[in-house]
């Protein structure tokens, strides 16, 4: 509701300031307001053109366009994977299978995002921090999915003083760790399964529009049977990226 009072405002104050010509690049889509900003211009008397680069413009926003549009968030999978398509190293870390480069288009990938989700199995590996690392003042919700709750008492995800963690996992499991991760300040949230969709939906009930899965293979291969993504970040070793 506040955004649609904010547009409402954005509307008045550019009639109220005797704009001209308004160029809109895509309308939104969320049938609350669809259309009904550029009719209230045009009866001010302002020219209003409409679908200027709109493709670019539905790209930019295309996770807002598929959450209103599908109500859900838009889901994108990111693995980084050897030459010899290894995702991870012999000792079980993956931060090494790339570069200092693909890193980085990590970092920026993750502040575009609303959420990054991992399973267990990363946590206990990789202990990550899943921040932009200085790259954006955004982080993203950080997520962990794990069913046993067989988790490190100390890892970088339970430190929450600039970036939330969000821990799901599912009804009856390891209550005393659930106890011990909230008294952290690590939100615990125990589904009666956990599925990759059932966090999905959550994560939409949130107001969440943009999330990337992190995870590896297991999280990865449960998760594509249910088809939450709508697109693929392949990082190579070297600088390259592919998306997909
Ligand atoms: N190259 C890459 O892009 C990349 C990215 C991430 C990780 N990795 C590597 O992947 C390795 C870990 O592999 P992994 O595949 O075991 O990690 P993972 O997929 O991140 O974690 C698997 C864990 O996810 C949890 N989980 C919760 N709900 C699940 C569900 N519905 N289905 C399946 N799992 C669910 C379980 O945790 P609990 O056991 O706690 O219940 C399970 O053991 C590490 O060596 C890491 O370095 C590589």
């Amino acid at each position: 509701m506040q955004s649609l009072r904010a547009y409402s405002s954005l509307y008045g104050a550019l009639i109220a300031a005797g704009v001209a010509k308004v160029v809109v690049g895509a309308i939104d889509p969320d049938p609350r307001v669809s259309g009904g900003g550029i009719e209230r211009l045009k009866s001010a008397g302002i020219e209003v053109v409409v679908g200027v680069e709109e493709e670019a413009c539905r790209q930019l926003n295309e996770a807002f366009i598929h959450r209103t549009l599908y109500k859900k968030p838009f889901g994108i999978l990111k693995y980084a994977m050897t030459l010899d398509g290894k995702i991870a190293t012999t000792t079980g870390h993956s931060a090494w299978v790339t570069s200092k480069e693909s890193r980085h288009l990590v970092h920026q990938l993750r502040s575009t995002c609303d959420a990054v989700i991992i399973g267990g199995n990363t946590v206990r590996r990789d202990n990550p921090y899943l921040t932009t690392h200085q790259v954006s003042s955004h982080n993203p919700l950080r997520v962990v999915m794990s069913r046993r709750l067989d988790l490190p008492t100390q890892a970088n995800l339970w430190d929450t003083q600039e970036v939330p963690t969000l821990v799901f996992t599912e009804v009856g499991s390891a209550c005393d760790k659930q106890k011990q991760l909230s008294a952290q300040g690590v939100e615990v949230l125990a589904l009666k399964s956990l599925t990759p969709l059932a966090v999905m939906q959550n994560l939409y009930d949130r107001g969440l529009s943009c999330v990337l899965w992190e995870c590896g293979g297991t999280l990865a291969a449960a998760a594509i049977a249910q088809k939450p993504f709508k697109k693929l970040w392949h990082l190579l070793p070297q600088k390259l990226s592919a998306v997909v």
